[in-house]
């Protein structure tokens, strides 16, 4: 037994000297160490000895495992110490590779104009509402007081998509008046932007897609002045403070009374350049207090609410804040111009 102990370690180092894997180390422990192992069997032996035998033998099969266990663990170490170094080299850095160069994104001009004005309402306390552009007729027209033989429900003006002039795509963002008015609690503040559609021809001022801002506000004694205040704080907000505007009556079917407001030209100060055609004024957006109509269509009393709306051109006003001269530039998508921003 002396012998056969005396065998097993001999063999066990020598193999475990040459063991590369810790696949080969575990197989060779399990055949050594595990409990249908070369040492187990041996021990199993044991009860067979004369009693006064067993101690020394027990003895000896204790050395030969702690000799075979110390072995595997120092294989272990040597193989685990490989595998790191091995890891080490494949994923080595080599810092002096010069790096890839990403190009940084832009944000489009229409963004920021969109976002700067956003900004500034929403700090006043104004929600911000988004809404469909394929719209019925009813909300871009009869709901706004522009009923049947308005000339831009024409078919020379707006894109429709059925022969009975019910489905459009929207001609301006003001139907999101009615439908804020449609499905919000009163007292309302918002402003919607969005894309909206027209049969133009495409040049350095129109396109057939072009986006606005539509604003508006109802609660109890609503005035004109609340109008002139709000806008004239947005105009210095986003033109600067002290930036002078006007009011000009006009007309539009879904306010009594309307108007226009304009804008000093920040070219020139108001003197004329061309800039401002010669005006010293530019038209920035329209507005008025919403028409008793209006109000009663989508159900609210214009004996107790009354408010004021407004709506802005966003090409308009991200030209002027960027001095872009041309419409299309807008739209094309030259990276050497979008680069600018
Ligand atoms: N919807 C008008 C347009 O497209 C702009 C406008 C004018 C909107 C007056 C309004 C408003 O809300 O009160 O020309």
């Amino acid at each position: 037994m002396k012998e056969k102990l005396r065998e097993i370690r001999e063999e066990a180092v020598k193999r475990l000297e040459q063991v590369k894997t810790s696949q080969e180390l575990e197989e060779l422990r399990v055949k050594y160490l595990g409990k249908k192992g070369a040492l187990t069997a041996i021990l199993k032996q044991m009860g067979a000895l004369p009693a006064d035998e067993r101690p020394k033998m027990g003895q000896l099969a204790n050395e030969v495992r702690s000799a075979i266990e110390s072995k595997i663990a120092e294989a272990r170490g040597e193989i685990e110490a490989l595998a790191m170094e091995q890891r080490l080299k494949k994923e080595a850095l080599d810092i002096t590779v010069p790096g890839k160069e990403h190009d940084m994104g832009h944000q489009h001009p229409m963004y920021i104009a969109l976002e700067e004005i956003k900004e500034i309402f929403i700090g006043m306390g104004f929600t911000v509402l988004d809404g469909p552009e394929i719209e019925l007729a009813s909300y871009n027209f009869d709901k706004l007081n522009a009923g049947e033989g308005h000339p831009s429900r024409d078919w020379s003006d707006t894109f429709y998509f059925d022969s009975d002039s019910r489905v459009m795509l929207r001609s301006q963002t003001s139907p999101m008046q009615v439908r804020a008015m449609e499905t919000m609690p009163l007292p309302i503040r918002i402003i919607a932007p969005g894309r909206v559609y027209r049969k133009d021809e495409v040049d350095a001022t129109h396109s057939p897609m072009f986006h606005q801002v539509e604003g508006m506000v109802i609660d109890k004694n609503v005035t004109m002045a609340d109008l002139k205040g709000t806008l004239n704080t947005v105009v210095e907000q986003l033109y600067g403070k002290g930036t002078k505007t006007r009011f000009r009556p006009h007309h539009f079917p879904f306010t009594e009374p309307s108007c226009e407001m304009d804008v000093q030209c920040h070219k020139c100060g108001g003197v004329g350049c061309p800039t401002c055609k010669g005006e010293g004024w530019i038209e920035l957006l329209g507005a008025g207090m919403i028409h008793p109509k209006v109000l009663e269509m989508s159900g609210i009393d214009p004996n107790v609410y009354s408010g004021w709306a407004f709506g802005i051109g966003l090409e308009r006003t991200a030209m002027r804040r960027f001095k872009i001269a041309d419409l299309r530039l807008i739209f094309e998508n030259d990276v050497r111009f979008l680069e600018q921003f």
